[in-house]
């Protein structure tokens, strides 16, 4: 089947940190418990949602003044669940790649395989400076990330396995047992920097990036797969979006607005000066971020830009032309986490599935 046949999956952000996914005074019928999140993640697989994504964060600093550590988090709503598959994010540094090859194959076997790892690279000095954890400057991050995603694989997929690298060393090492998924935990990776596309073209299975325009995003994945076919690799696409679907456009972009005009001014400056740490600290100046404006950094990962915000019929298109340009997956935030879970389970997907079915009968007669 070809990529174009498809369809696109969905992911969503985990709430497991405090303050919901934008930093703004707006009233959030979401909550970062972990009674409010297994019934989320029970509402998310009835209603097509295939992922779910947690977050790593060790301290404060601009709201999410409470964090629960992500891979307890991951198994704890794999347990409460049937079919959806969680996303870990490790982080590089606090984890060291033995530690979590072994921590994420017992949570496979725990969960008949529904375990994944996102490997995020760092851009929040504060709290490494803070647990006194060393910050390499920014490609090296890539180079250590790199180097965690190859010795995850192996350790994953080989007997005997043997590294030498610069941060990380195995000798003779069997890990038993192995995870229960082939060829291996699908590894994800989040950042859009140079070093990030070019690691994601070498290693990753899939390529997460913040939100933005699918000009912007077709620039990224069209520079990603051709360095991979490059290198003989295939990756997949994830884009985040925050979803505001509402019945009118108009209720739709009031809440934009709303959400933008109760932004915590203060907290939104400390996170936009936090993340000069990330892509815009880079040789190239480019990554997620750095072309951010203050209105985008009301959503943590610039999720606005990626437009679906009104009607589910304006939603549905939108996503089938980010389909169109190569994305696989879309990660959704939301502001009422469950309720609007529900909404787009029952008025957008069944609208995006209709429109694909649509695009495979024009492909297939194309090329009858
Ligand atoms: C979808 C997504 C999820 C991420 N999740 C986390 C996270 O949970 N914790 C974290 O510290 N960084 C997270 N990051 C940040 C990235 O790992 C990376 O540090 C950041 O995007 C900067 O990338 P760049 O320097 O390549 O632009 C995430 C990024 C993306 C796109």
């Amino acid at each position: 089947m070809s990529e174009q046949e498809k369809n696109i999956t969905f992911a969503y952000w985990v709430p497991n940190v405090s303050g919901g996914l934008v930093v703004s005074n707006i009233e959030q019928r979401t909550d970062w418990s972990y009674e409010y999140n297994v019934r989320l993640a029970q509402t998310a697989e009835k209603n097509g949602f295939d992922y779910a994504l947690t977050q790593i964060r060790f301290t404060a600093g601009y709201g999410a003044d409470n964090q629960h550590e992500s891979v307890s988090f991951s198994h704890g709503l794999l347990a409460k669940t049937e079919r959806l598959k969680v996303i870990a994010a490790i982080l590089p540094g606090p984890w060291k790649p033995a530690l979590a090859a072994k921590q994420l194959a017992t949570i496979d076997h725990l969960s008949g395989g529904r375990i994944a790892v996102n490997v995020v690279s760092g851009w929040f000095r504060g709290e490494f400076d803070a647990i006194g954890e060393e910050w390499p400057e920014h490609d090296q991050r890539y180079v250590r990330s790199e180097e965690f995603i190859r010795t995850l694989k192996g350790v994953w997929t080989q007997d005997q396995f043997s590294f030498d690298g610069k941060y990380y060393q195995f000798k003779d090492y069997t890990l038993k047992p192995k995870p229960l998924q082939k060829p291996h935990i699908e590894i994800f990776q989040g950042g859009s920097s140079r070093a990030a596309r070019d690691m994601a073209s070498r290693v990753s299975d899939w390529y997460f990036t913040n939100g933005n325009t699918p000009e912007e995003i077709k620039k990224q994945i069209d520079d990603i797969r051709e360095k991979a076919k490059a290198n003989n690799h295939s990756v997949k696409i994830g884009v985040n979006a925050f979803i505001i679907a509402r019945d009118t456009e108009q209720e739709a972009q009031a809440v934009l607005q709303e959400i933008i005009d109760k932004a915590n001014i203060q907290a939104v400056h400390a996170f936009g000066d936090a993340t000069r740490e990330a892509g815009a600290s880079s040789i190239e100046g480019e990554g997620n971020w750095a072309k951010s404006t203050f209105e985008d950094l009301v959503q943590y990962n610039d999720g606005f830009k990626t437009n679906l915000i009104g009607t589910p019929q304006q939603i549905a298109e939108r996503i089938v032309e980010l389909k169109s340009i190569g994305v696989d997956l879309i990660l959704s935030g939301f502001l009422h986490f469950i309720e609007e879970v529900e909404y787009f389970g029952q008025k957008v997907l069944p609208l995006v599935r209709q429109l694909e079915a649509q695009q495979q009968v024009l492909i297939a007669a194309k090329s009858a």
